[in-house]
């Protein structure tokens, strides 16, 4: 039986406001049932049930999804295991090549581990590896360390990993496919990283998904390279070190989050493991909900300089979020948490005390960060403060935020309160420009009205393919809504679309958001407005491109190609003026 089949049989025998109701003590209001989220606390019950379409969605916290996702979330279990225990329970039997995809998963976490071993024997056993070994003790790693993250040697020929895994049958593809090695311009594979320090990286599961390599020469460039994400490596929701340190961030219930490889281990080194390190990619939502899983306690210990303070604030927001209330640690200006530990040359319980000394909490932190610029122009430094504090939702946590504002700043409570409600604008001030995980742009809205009238008019997709939207999407890639939509226009081209539900967990909780979203009450208008909105920013996207591709042909001086280009531009202006018209 293929995967959605048992998903389909599995969310048919059971009704899910009864597993919910196993739970949640629910109430029918109107065609729904509400109740108190068991997924944040909460005193007004914003959690609803969907009877008619068999799925959840708190308006809270915004968790939503059918009966599998409820069970897996509540369980606290993966997406196979809620599966596998409901089909279970309805005595539905399961067909073990179901998990054929996971089995793949599998094999690519294999690989990575044995690579992570062939690093790992190079960094000892390799002819130019003591140079390697070298760098690593300069930087105070001991070879306990080394062994306890497998800590490997890239060497700087360039086939080196290639050819090792030319010698198990069919491996390359997937070396390629995991982004540890890539095919050159005349098809042979060439090694992603040479002269290299090797991190691999683990998921809490300790299957390692990913790595990392440090240049070990002074001015190589780039500093790091990481492999890409990957079926296995999603970057958004692994921490470095996380595997590692869990256990002793639950025993201490506290942990310290770094932003880097070396900031990781260093602390490690003198004996702090509590501690986790974004690698290479910023801090998300996920990310800190991993972390509060495992401790409500959180210090964040990043670099001193201007960019380490910027990534603090952002932080701070994506923990207060989740109502967590971080402490941070300050470093002056030049430090990072490695430079730092090694100059204090301190150990365990006191380098601990020390660290605690100097941690503020998060208040105290945005507030000595603006306080030079509030002197100045405190009208708009306290709206960008505030920005940082909006996502609070804990009311509890909220009132406290307030106080303390208030008392710091000797503004009204009432005043910081009425700021607090406030919609952020849509187009964001400079400030937050990296915060994209917290709210939804302009276009992302636009793209989830465009999916939702389709998932709810599916017979109008040609009307919006011929306005051009697949032409669209091919130039945004990025949001989640554009990717929904990618795949909601796959399924309706197929001759029997399903557009009730989607395997994918994270299309799932869009698709669920928008059948709970109320249906359209001037259909033929949002019709037009959409029609508008891809005509015009597919004219926006079309002349960016020709202006692109000029300037690469001024730069040239291609006059044929520059000639074309103009002309083309011409239409397109003649074009975009058009639908303005028409809008
Ligand atoms: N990073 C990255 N790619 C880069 C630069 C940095 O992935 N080009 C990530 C790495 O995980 C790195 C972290 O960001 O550990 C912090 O970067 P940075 O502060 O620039 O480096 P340091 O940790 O100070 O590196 P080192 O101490 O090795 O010089
Ligand atoms: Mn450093």
């Amino acid at each position: 039986m293929p995967l959605n089949d048992l998903f389909e049989q599995v969310k048919n025998s059971y009704d899910i406001v009864e597993v919910v109701s196993n739970y949640v003590k629910l109430k029918r209001v109107g065609r729904n049932f509400v109740g108190l989220c068991p997924f944040h606390s909460e005193k007004t019950p914003s959690f609803v049930v969907s009877p008619e379409k068999q799925i959840f969605k708190c308006f809270g916290c915004g968790i939503a999804g059918d009966v599998v996702t409820f069970y897996m979330k509540i369980k606290g279990i993966s997406f196979k295991e809620a599966l596998l225990n409901l089909a279970e329970k309805a005595g539905i039997h399961v067909d073990n090549r179901v998990f054929i995809e996971k089995k793949r998963q599998s094999e690519l976490v294999e690989i990575n581990y044995k690579i992570a071993k062939f690093y790992h024997h190079l960094l000892y056993f390799h002819e130019s590896s003591e140079k390697a070994r070298e760098y690593l003790k300069e930087r105070g790693i001991s070879e306990e360390t080394i062994k306890i993250f497998l800590l490997g040697f890239a060497p700087y020929e360039g086939r080196v990993l290639s050819g090792y895994l030319r010698s198990f049958k069919e491996e390359l593809k997937k070396g390629e496919e995991l982004g540890v090695i890539k095919k050159g311009a005349d098809g042979s594979y060439i090694d992603l990283f040479r002269g290299r320090i090797v991190f691999p990286i683990f998921n809490t599961k300790g299957e390692c998904v990913g790595f990392g390599g440090r240049a070990l020469e002074k001015d190589e460039e780039p500093k790091y390279l990481n492999t890409p994400e990957s079926k296995i490596y999603k970057k958004s929701e692994v921490l470095y070190g996380l595997y590692q340190a869990k256990e002793f961030i639950k025993k201490e219930n506290i942990g310290f989050l770094v932003e880097g490889y070396f900031d990781f281990l260093s602390l490690w080194e003198k004996g702090i493991r509590n501690v986790v390190a974004t690698c290479g990619t910023a801090l998300t939502e996920r990310h800190v909900k991993i972390l509060k899983k495992l401790s409500e306690n959180w210090i964040i210990f990043y670099d001193g300089d201007l960019a380490g303070k910027k990534a603090t604030l952002r932080a701070i927001s994506l923990f207060l979020k989740e109502s967590i209330f971080p402490r941070c640690v300050v470093l002056s200006e030049e430090d990072d948490p490695d430079s730092w530990v090694r100059k204090k040359g301190l150990k365990e319980k006191e380098l601990l005390n020390e660290l605690q000394n100097m941690s503020t909490d998060a208040i105290s932190f945005v507030l000595s960060f603006y306080k030079k610029d509030y002197q100045i122009n405190p009208s708009k430094t306290f709206k960008e403060m505030i920005e940082i504090f909006k996502p609070v939702e804990d009311p509890i946590l909220k009132n406290q935020i307030v106080k303390e504002l208030s008392f710091q700043l000797g503004l009204p409570e009432n005043e910081i309160f009425k700021c607090f409600s406030q919609k952020t604008p849509v187009l964001k001030e400079q400030s937050l420009e990296e915060n994209s995980e917290i709210s939804e742009s302009k276009e992302d809205i636009c793209f989830k009205i465009i999916a939702q009238y389709l998932v709810n008019y599916p017979e109008d997709f040609p009307i919006l393919e011929e306005v051009g939207l697949t032409k669209l999407l091919e130039y945004n890639n990025f949001s989640k809504y554009t990717k929904f939509l990618k795949y909601l226009i796959e399924e309706l081209k197929k001759k029997e679309p399903k557009i009730d539900y989607v395997p994918d967990l994270e299309f799932q909780e869009i698709l669920s958001d928008i059948l709970l979203n109320p249906p359209f009450e001037e259909k033929e208008e949002v019709l037009e407005q959409i029609k508008r909105f891809i005509s015009r920013e597919l004219a926006k996207k079309e002349l960016k491109k020709i202006a692109e591709n000029l300037k690469i042909f001024q730069s040239q001086g291609a006059k044929e190609e520059i000639e074309k280009y103009l002309w083309l531009l011409k239409n397109s202006l003649a074009n975009k003026r058009n639908s303005h018209i028409n809008s």
